[in-house]
């Protein structure tokens, strides 16, 4: 399967994700929305020169009724990060962004599954899916992705070894209250734990380096994107090849983790043509273990201060 593809939101997480795609991805069609109408279409005429390497897709700009026969329908749109702000500052902003794109999408019919990107991530995943009253396996948001390839990234280059040697994930939020599950990280089949030099001070300086790496991004240039691209185009091109990809994403969880609220949040999860197909639960220590209770307790409040 090809399938057809909505973006909604042609910023720069947006078309560098269009980018990706097209790149890695074969796609009969990629239709883009954004309220700049120009932006999407110059956007489409420019990405249609790349095809010319990557093969044939039909490119336009479009509107909301595109998703009726969409396959997935990314959402990108939101006001991003300033720097100095948390990702729970952009609530209440992006919470009516969505309200804006949910509601006339799923009027115009669309059946497929719906990829969220913007930001505070999980908290708009869980209201896309509640918003669209879509089946909680259609809706999906990058979660943990980004931080975990950054977590390797950051392992890779302390350890000397190449990035596909080292298995490891970032957990809960995208955001302050993320964590990194390291009692179960595998370097080259070792566990990380059992390496030299993996002490509390430095398992703490990775921690707090990962989880303020955004930041640092968007302190320096502004925003970031080309991570968060990549992993949605990787999102999508496992939707569309329906090929059971593991990832750690925003997933619908249901009492996993012994948590008991019905929240999206950043775990292990395997997803294909369906949507997510299964929660992988990852074996968490105890201290991992209040902190993944603990990042669904702050997105259970600010979940509820929203209604
Ligand atoms: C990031 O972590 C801003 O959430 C975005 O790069």
């Amino acid at each position: 399967m090809s399938g057809k593809v909505l973006l909604v939101g042609d910023g720069a997480v947006g078309s560098n994700f269009a980018n990706d795609l097209l790149q890695t991805t074969r796609v009969d069609e990629l239709v883009i929305c954004d309220l700049n109408k120009d932006r999407a279409a110059g956007d489409c005429l420019d990405l249609e020169d790349l095809t010319y390497f990557t093969g044939q897709t039909k490119l336009r700009a479009g509107d909301y009724s595109d998703a009726a026969d969409a396959d997935v329908v990314v959402i990108t749109a939101g006001v991003p990060r300033k720097p100095g702000e948390s990702r729970l500052d952009l609530i209440k902003k992006n919470e009516a962004i969505l309200r804006s794109i949910v509601d006339p999408i799923v009027a115009s019919g669309f059946s497929g599954i719906f990829v969220v990107s913007a930001n505070p991530v999980d908290i708009l995943t869980t209201l896309t899916q509640k918003l669209s009253g879509f089946p909680k396996k259609r809706v999906i948001g990058t979660g943990t992705s980004l931080d975990s390839a950054r977590l390797r990234v950051e392992l890779a280059k302390r350890l000397q070894v190449p990035i596909e040697s080292v298995n490891a994930w970032v957990l809960g939020e995208h955001g302050d209250s993320s964590f990194e599950n390291f009692s179960s990280a595998v370097v080259n089949g070792k566990p990380l734990l059992d390496y030299p030099g993996m002490t509390k001070e430095a398992l703490d300086e990775i921690e707090a380096h990962v989880r303020e790496k955004g930041g640092e991004i968007i302190g320096k240039k502004g925003a970031t994107y080309y991570g968060v691209a990549m992993m949605l185009a990787k999102i999508v091109a496992a939707i569309l090849e329906n090929n059971d990809l593991a990832l750690p994403l925003s997933a619908p969880l249901h009492g996993e983790y012994g948590i008991k609220d019905e929240i999206y949040l950043g775990t292990l999860a395997i997803i294909n043509g369906q949507g997510i197909s299964h929660v992988l639960e990852l074996p968490l220590n105890d201290s991992e273990l209040a902190k993944m209770q603990a990042s669904a307790a702050t997105m259970k409040a600010t979940l509820d201060s929203l209604e």
